[in-house]
C-alpha cells in the first residue's frame, strides 16, 4: 500500500476549496493593484466553491528596516479597500497576518528542515545582494514565512502572479521535506495558480503601473487628484479626427483594467473610428469611469478608515475561524514532532 500524500485530517470546508493568497500593505492603492490582486480576489469570494482567505501580510512588509513603519501605516487602507470594492465575508475571511501568532511558530518548524542554500537562491534576496544592499534576515526568511502562511491553513489553491512561482516552489519543497523528516503526510502541499494578467501601463505610457515611479492613478484620492493624474497620461499626437489604435493607448489600457464592458466598447470603437473623438474626449470617459467605479465608494472608504473599530468588527468572525484552523494545523504538527509533555 502506498502513503497518503497528504493529510488525513484536514481542516477544509466539504464542497469548498480553500484558496489563500497575500497582500502587503506596503502602500496605498492603485489601479495597476486593483486589476493585478484585488479584483481577482473578489471575483473569486463570490464563487461559491471557494473559501478565500485573503490575507493581509503585514510582517511581510517589515523586511526592509528603513520602510519598518509602513505596514503599520498601510493596513486600514488595503482591508478598507477589499471591504468597499465587495469582497464577499459570507464563507470568506480577510484577515491580518499578525493577529495569528501559530504562523511564526510554523515558519519555526519549516526553517528546520530548509537548508541555507536554498534560501540563499530566492530572487528576492539575490537581488538585494546584488544591488549592493545588505539584506536583514528577515529577508533571508521571507519565503519560509510564505510557505507558513499557506501551510498554517491548508490552503489548497493559492493564485500568485508570476513573479511568486519561486516562493510557490519553495513552499512545496518546504512541506515535502517536513512530511519526510516526520514520516507522515502532516503539511497540506498547495497548487499554485500562476496568474497571466498583463502588467498595467502607467501615465507614462511606458512603465508599468507603480507608486514607487510615481506613474499611477490611485483608487481614493480626491477627485481633482485623479483627474489630474488621467490628464497628465501620454498619448501620441493623432488629432481629433484620426483613427488611434485603442492597443498603443494609454489612456484605454488602463480603462480596460477597470471599465465597464460597455465603457470599453465604447471607448474602442470612437479610438478606432477617430472621427470628433481626441484623447482628451477618452481622458474625460476614464475620469467619468473611474468616478462611477470608485469615486462613488470614496465616501464608503473613508468612513472605514476613520471608524478602525467597524473595520475590525466586521472582520472578527473570519479572524475566529482563522484561528480555529491555524490552532488545529499547529497541534497536527506538534504532535507529528512529538512536542509537549503529555
Ligand atoms: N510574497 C507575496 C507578494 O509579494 C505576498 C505573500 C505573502 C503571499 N504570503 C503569501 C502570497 C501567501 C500568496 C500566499 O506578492
Amino acid at each position: 500500500m502506498s502513503e497518503p500524500t497528504q493529510p488525513v485530517h484536514t481542516t477544509h470546508t466539504v464542497g469548498r476549496t480553500r484558496v489563500l493568497t497575500g497582500a502587503k500593505p506596503t502602500s496605498d492603492l492603485h489601479v495597476g493593484n486593483y486589476f493585478g490582486a484585488i479584483r481577482p480576489a473578489i471575483e473569486a469570494s463570490h464563487n461559491p466553491s471557494n473559501e478565500v482567505i485573503l490575507m493581509c501580510v503585514d510582517w511581510h512588509g517589515l523586511t526592509d528596516r528603513s520602510k519598518i513603519l509602513e505596514p503599520g501605516k498601510y493596513t486600514a487602507a488595503v482591508l478598507a479597500t477589499y471591504l468597499t470594492m465587495g469582497f464577499s465575508l459570507e464563507n470568506n475571511m480577510i484577515i491580518l497576518q499578525s493577529e495569528i501568532p501559530e504562523i511564526p511558530e510554523i515558519a519555526w518548524y519549516l526553517s528546520c528542515v530548509s537548508a541555507v542554500g536554498l534560501l540563499e537562491r530566492a530572487h528576492a534576496y539575490k537581488d538585494a545582494l546584488s544591488s549592493g544592499k545588505e539584506p536583514t534576515a528577515g529577508l533571508f526568511n521571507y519565503p519560509i514565512l510564505m510557505a507558513s502562511d499557506i501551510v498554517t491553513f491548508d490552503a489548497q489553491v493559492v493564485p500568485v502572479g508570476k513573479d511568486q512561482s519561486q516562493h510557490l516552489e519553495y513552499a512545496s519543497d518546504m512541506v515535502r521535506l517536513f512530511n519526510n523528516a516526520v514520516g507522515r503526510p502532516v503539511l497540506f502541499e498547495p497548487k499554485p495558480l500562476i496568474q497571466s494578467t498583463p502588467l498595467l501601463i502607467g501615465v507614462d505610457g511606458e512603465r508599468k503601473m507603480s507608486k514607487s515611479y510615481g506613474n499611477h492613478v490611485p483608487l481614493f484620492a480626491p477627485k481633482k487628484d485623479i483627474e489630474k493624474r488621467i490628464k497628465e497620461i501620454k498619448t501620441d499626437s493623432k488629432g481629433l479626427d484620426d483613427p488611434k489604435d485603442p492597443e498603443t493607448c494609454a489612456v484605454f489600457q488602463i480603462l480596460k483594467s477597470f471599465g465597464s464592458a460597455e465603457a470599453i466598447e465604447y471607448m474602442e470603437q470612437r479610438l478606432r473610428t477617430g472621427t470628433g473623438y481626441g484623447y482628451g474626449h477618452a481622458k474625460k470617459d476614464l475620469i467619468d469611469e473611474h468616478e462611477r467605479v470608485f469615486g462613488s465608494k470614496r465616501e464608503l472608504y473613508e468612513h472605514y478608515i476613520n471608524n478602525p473599530r467597524e473595520l475590525a468588527q466586521k472582520l472578527e468572525p473570519g479572524h475566529t475561524r482563522a484561528r480555529q484552523i491555524a490552532a488545529t494545523v499547529r497541534q497536527r504538527v506538534r504532535d507529528a514532532l512529538n512536542l509537549g509533555i503529555l
